[in-house]
């Protein structure tokens, strides 16, 4: 169902890795509702991603671009203003990857030089990736940027390991960075905290099908699909959301203000 929310607008959108990505339902509700962007990945995910399918489909170019490097970051600015035809509009950020969690290191037991590349990835990236926007003034006025987060950033959620304070710190940075983008170019800064999601990503950490069931169990409206995200990011880049800015949005069926549900309770009541 398109409502053109975005018509005429331009983008650009990290981390579509394959179609269950985040990124990859937001790249296609982006252009069901009259968006152009081009799309952008690390160069080794791009091997073994799918991206091109999704470049043919939303009629868009690829621009590989490591998010930890700035020279890469600058180019793509640059590539992405020259084929969009003008200034950004709208960009998000989906972007987490921890070797800590990837290769089974316990939160007590981490590999710090590995902390520190999740790290840049997961976080750093995002300063990275305003910080360049910022500079080469890149971005039209009541613009958008968004990233997605996880609410092990505020509460404990064991496995999800260093991404918890990796998550805690973008958060920080959308706040940080939004109040210079905010002041000096009018531009919102949000992330949207997601409901566990089966990709690539979030299906990598430890015990994630407990993790997805316990959460719906407990969500008055169940988890938030990829799809619901996207959607929810839609109304973030249209101009229906323009005073929306340094706000972590929870996007989660309900789940971070219950204590507890009928159906967990269930689960624990033997009669
Ligand atoms: P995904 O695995 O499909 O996407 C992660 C993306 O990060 C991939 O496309 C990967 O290539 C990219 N990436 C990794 N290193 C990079 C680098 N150096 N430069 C540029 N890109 C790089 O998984 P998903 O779930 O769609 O992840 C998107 C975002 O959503 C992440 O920030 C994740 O932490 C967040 N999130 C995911 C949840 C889940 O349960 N799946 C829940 C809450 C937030």
């Amino acid at each position: 169902m398109s409502h053109n929310l975005l018509k005429g607008k331009r983008g650009i959108i990290f981390g579509a890795l394959d179609e269950n990505s985040i990124a990859w339902k937001t790249a296609e509700r982006v252009h069901e509702e009259g968006g152009t962007f081009v799309l952008t990945n690390a160069p080794v995910a791009m091997r073994m991603g799918q991206i091109k399918e999704l470049a043919e489909k939303t009629g868009s170019q690829i621009i590989p671009a490591d998010a930890t490097s700035i020279e890469d970051l600058e180019n793509l600015v640059e590539q992405a203003m020259t084929i969009l035809g003008g200034k950004i509009d709208f960009v998000l950020h989906s972007i987490g990857m921890s070797i800590n969690v990837r290769k089974g290191n316990h939160y007590t037991n981490q590999n710090y030089d590995w902390t520190q590349k999740g790290t840049d990835v997961s976080a750093n990236s995002f300063h990275k990736v305003m910080q360049t926007l910022y500079k080469k003034d890149a971005m039209n006025e009541w613009g958008s940027i968004v990233a997605l987060t996880y609410m092990a950033a505020q509460r404990v959620f064991p496995d999800y390991n260093d991404m918890a304070d990796n998550k805690a710190f973008l958060e920080s940075i959308a706040r940080s960075f939004g109040y210079f983008f905010g002041r000096d170019k009018k531009v919102r800064v949000n992330t949207i905290s997601q409901s566990p999601t089966p990709t690539t990503a979030g299906s990598g950490v430890k015990g994630f099908d407990g993790f997805i069931s316990y959460a719906e169990k407990m969500s008055p409206l169940g988890n938030a699909t990829a799809l619901d995200c996207a959607n929810y990011t839609i109304t973030l880049f249209s101009d229906l959301s323009r005073k929306v800015t340094l706000q972590n949005l929870f996007h989660d069926g309900g789940f971070s203000n219950m204590g507890v549900s009928d159906a967990v309770m269930e689960a624990f009541t033997k009669e």
